[in-house]
């Protein structure tokens, strides 16, 4: 079932769908965006990524249902919930069909096996999976959740413009933006709603904890190659000059005239 106003609720029809837009930033690396989708089987596999995370955040919603005390809140957040499994179905799906068509050998429009997802370039509806439910305030989960999902939704209409070439794909994301789209509205005018004077503050927050999460994400990445990187280094300069000099040692001993002692017979009345 997907979260749609009902003309009978006054509360859920004023949340009304707005156009998402995708970023400045994801205009810009439109091109990188278009390789990335291209590759039927990489599609296959990120849309089977990106019904995780909607799986995922639609547990966490559901959770966030059972927590808050606001009645409109828990209806919303427990239809949310409803449509972040439905995406999931709808990814997994898809995800699955063209799976399945590169394995039966058609053939590919792409790299084929072996291929990467490039998720830290495209995302998912990537917020859900950031969500700790536990930690937020209303107001504070509600700033998070509009932020992502306004993320989310232009993501996904850049995506759909993409997917020209592949139009039962493209079908989906234009389901699912509907969706998400709608999510981005209610959110919104609920924060509203609980922070009437303060929103821009409770969003900058999330802002600022998206950045923070992005930066820890980076940082590690970073550790991690560094790491690797000063292992291979340790490998290939500390280590030869050690086993040259134990290659010499070895070879000086030689010629000095030591003799290993098992060469040897060893008398039976020595006690050497
Ligand atoms: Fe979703
Ligand atoms: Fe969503």
């Amino acid at each position: 079932m997907a979260l749609r106003p009902d003309p009978a609720d006054a509360d859920l029809a004023v949340a009304t769908r707005s156009g998402a837009a995708p970023s400045r930033w994801d205009r810009l690396l439109r091109p990188l965006h278009r390789w990335v989708w291209r590759d039927r089987e990489r599609r296959g596999r990120k849309l089977l990524r990106f019904a995780e995370t909607e799986a995922d955040g639609g547990r966490d919603l559901a959770r966030a249902a059972e927590r808050t005390a606001d009645p409109l809140l828990r209806r919303l957040l427990l239809r949310h919930a409803l449509d972040e499994e439905r995406h999931a179905r709808l990814f997994r799906a898809r995800g699955r069909s063209l799976l399945e068509e590169c394995a039966s050998g058609r053939p590919a429009s792409g790299a084929g096996v072996g291929v990467r997802e490039a998720n830290w370039l495209a995302p998912g509806e990537r917020g859900l999976d950031d969500l700790r439910v536990d930690s937020l305030s209303d107001a504070a989960l509600f700033a998070f959740l509009h932020f992502s999902e306004k993320a989310a939704a232009g993501r996904f209409a850049l995506y759909r413009e993409l997917l020209a070439h592949d139009p039962a794909t493209q079908a989906v994301f234009t389901d699912i933006l509907a969706d998400e789209e709608f999510h981005m509205a209610y959110t919104g005018k609920q924060l509203t709603r609980l922070l009437p004077a303060r929103r821009g503050l409770a969003l900058w927050r999330a802002r600022a904890g998206r950045l923070w999460k992005a930066y820890l994400r980076l940082a590690v990445w970073l550790a991690g190659l560094l790491g690797t990187l000063i292992l291979t280094l340790q490998y290939y300069v500390l280590l030869p000059p050690f086993a040259l000099l134990a290659r010499r040692a070895a070879r000086r001993e030689g010629a000095l005239g030591w003799t290993s002692r098992t060469h040897g017979v060893r008398p039976l009345e020595s006690q050497y």
